[in-house]
């Protein structure tokens, strides 16, 4: 999955691993069935899976006369998932043949929202909830719980996962911090699940922006806030960086964009963040961390940390007095 509202970028995946009939033909249909599940169950522990389903006759949707196994994923993670079902598949008796597809319609996301699950972030710090999973008992006293609707962030993809991850670490004081954050600018807030997790690890936060050039986005930030009971922290607009009242400046901003708007946008980004103050950016493949930062280094702006996730980074600076 890319991340963005161009059509060409944003797309989920499907590893989709059919039994081979003769694996199944004279021997118990029900066993290799169980055997199926048993590979669902170990490829759903995955960090990177977002959901799996399996199918075969007596499945109430997508019921196929051949069983099969489907894993909901990124485009970026999809090749080497394949080659663990792969590789997994004898060790479960199982002959398999593997395939995937990479989607780019809307649809397909409403589709794989069925099958998301709950996550923890900041060493059992944040729980991401999606609205339709109940909580369990063992689960982080912090919360936020997220529709996304049809906005990006699920907390599914890496360059969302890096910023809760940077954020509940400024919490757990694995950066340097001097006070808690006052207020925040949510840059390409989509969801608003960076807003809302923010809200939630920092009290202190009461003068939350979250904004996006799309206006859904922003429409479906503010109902995500209703459903937290955040929405007076909060205001989300549609907009870019230049819409923006910058005040004294942000004592924390998160911008997940691509390069495309934040090496562009650099001075006007750099602008929003108040002295002593950090800022991460995120939405940035590995192979494009340096042009990113290069566009951010000055001796005001600090990088104090570049956390990587598969092909995803972020880049973490903080403004020190010139
Ligand atoms: C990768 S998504 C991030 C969503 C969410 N913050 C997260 O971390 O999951 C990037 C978002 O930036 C928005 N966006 C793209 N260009 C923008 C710009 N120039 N100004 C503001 N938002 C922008 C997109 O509409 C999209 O919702």
């Amino acid at each position: 999955m890319s991340i963005h509202t161009d059509s060409e970028d944003v797309a989920w995946a499907t590893i989709r691993a059919t039994l081979v009939p003769a694996c199944f033909s004279g021997e118990d249909p029900a066993s290799a069935l169980d055997r199926l599940e048993g590979l669902a169950a170990v490829v759903a522990e995955d960090p990177r899976v977002g959901g799996v389903e399996t199918r075969d006759p007596t499945t109430l949707e997508f019921a196929c006369e051949i069983p099969e196994l489907i894993v909901y994923t990124t485009p970026a993670a999809v090749a080497d998932l394949s080659n663990r079902v792969s590789e997994l598949a004898p060790t479960l008796g199982l002959q398999l043949e593997v395939g995937s597809s990479v989607h780019n319609d809307d649809s397909w996301r409403d589709h794989w929202k069925t099958f998301y699950r709950s996550q923890v972030f900041g060493d059992g710090t944040l729980l991401l909830r999606p609205s339709w999973i109940e909580r369990t008992p063992s689960d982080p006293k912090l919360e936020v719980v997220i529709d996304p609707g049809r906005a990006f962030g699920t907390g599914l993809h890496e360059s969302t996962r890096l910023c809760l991850e940077v954020l509940a670490g400024i919490l757990n004081r694995h950066y340097q911090v001097d006070a808690p954050p006052l207020s925040m600018l949510d840059l390409g807030c989509g969801s608003g699940i960076l807003s809302l997790a923010a809200a939630r690890l920092f009290d202190t936060l009461d003068n939350i922006i979250a904004v996006d050039i799309d206006p859904e986005a922003a429409t479906t930030t503010r109902e995500n806030a209703e459903l937290n009971g955040l929405g007076d922290r909060l205001k989300a607009i549609a907009g870019t960086v230049s819409d923006l009242d910058l005040g004294e400046g942000f004592s924390l901003v998160v911008a997940n964009i691509r390069p495309k708007v934040l090496i562009p946008d650099a001075a006007a980004i750099k602008a929003t963040v108040a002295p002593h103050c950090f800022l991460v950016l995120s939405g940035i493949l590995t192979d494009e961390a340096s042009e990113v930062a290069q566009a951010y280094k000055t001796p005001e702006f600090k990088l104090v940390a570049s956390p990587e996730q598969g092909d995803w980074c972020a880049l973490v600076f903080r403004r020190v007095p010139a």
